[in-house]
């Protein structure tokens, strides 16, 4: 079985710290992914983290993570988090700042970090600008990944998740090697309650309303890295490492 990252830190949150820390890695390591539901954003953020050490931030994850505790455990702020997520609404910008704040330790992680999910609408970059500033710290590169609605759909419609390790699979195009079950911690795979039909076009809309601007916003500020998300997951993540490399030699020979 293959094992995962460690991201107590940013999954937990409080007083949580990862094992082992991670060594920091030459190139650009501290990244946002953009793009629709479905795209594939937490399948590339894997397949990065791997590559490059740094670590996948997800808010999603998060969120989801709630879901487990007790309802006397939660704040009602992530009470309320976890109904707008399951009908696919977005989370409002102040509770999702504050979770992420909460866990500026993550940001200033020397692995780097790939935020998943993160920003989401241009005041959350805002608030993301604000805090990366007085952490002393800059965002790399935004990779912003596109495909067709249609496809979205298939992808979103047969994913289905650990619940565990939070490794994502797919029925037809990522099976786990054991039907329901996942390669990495053993745990019984299972499908997200956002990916209903009626959630899924909820959150196509808000995709298109709040966050497609952002890619304007990154493409003003020279950070946007656009990349096609058609084919095999192997080959985006090619893709990926190709235009990533390109955008670090340019910036090191224009120093
Ligand atoms: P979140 O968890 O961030 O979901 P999302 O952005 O909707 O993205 P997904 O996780 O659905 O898709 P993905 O792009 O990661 O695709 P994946 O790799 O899984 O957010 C969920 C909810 O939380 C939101 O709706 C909102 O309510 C709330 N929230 C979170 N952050 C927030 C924020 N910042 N502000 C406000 N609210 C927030 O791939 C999908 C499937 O396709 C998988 O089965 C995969 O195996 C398969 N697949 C991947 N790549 C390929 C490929 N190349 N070919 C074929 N299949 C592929």
């Amino acid at each position: 079985m293959e094992t995962k990252r460690d991201r107590k830190a940013w999954l937990k949150g409080g007083t949580a710290v990862c094992e082992p820390a991670p060594e920091p890695v030459e190139g650009l390591r501290r990244l946002v992914l953009l793009g629709a539901p479905g795209v594939g954003k937490g399948t590339q953020a894997e397949l990065l983290a791997a590559k490059l050490g740094a670590c996948q931030l997800s808010t999603g994850d998060v969120f989801r993570g709630a879901k487990s505790l007790s309802p006397g455990e939660r704040s009602p702020a992530i009470t309320a988090a976890l109904e707008y997520m399951r009908r696919g609404e977005l989370v409002p910008d102040e509770t999702v700042v504050d979770l992420v704040a909460e866990r500026v330790g993550c940001l200033r992680c020397p692995g780097g970090f790939l935020l998943d999910g993160f920003p989401r609408t241009v005041a959350q970059a805002e608030a993301l600008e604000d805090l990366l500033k007085r952490n002393n710290l800059k965002l790399d590169a935004v990779v912003s990944y596109d495909l067709p609605t249609d496809k979205l759909v298939a992808r979103l419609a047969g994913r289905r998740t650990c619940p565990g390790c939070k490794a994502v699979f797919h029925i037809q195009t990522r099976p786990p090697k054991v039907q329901g079950v996942c390669d990495h911690c053993g745990g019984v795979l299972c499908q997200r309650e956002d990916d209903r039909p009626e959630s899924i076009r909820v959150r196509m809309a808000a995709y298109e309303k709040s966050t497609a601007p952002l890619a304007q916003y990154y493409r003003n500020k020279r950070l946007l890295i656009p990349v096609l998300a058609e084919g095999a997951p192997e080959a985006i993540f090619q893709r990926t490492l190709k235009a990533l490399n390109g955008k670090h030699a340019a910036a090191k020979s224009a120093k």
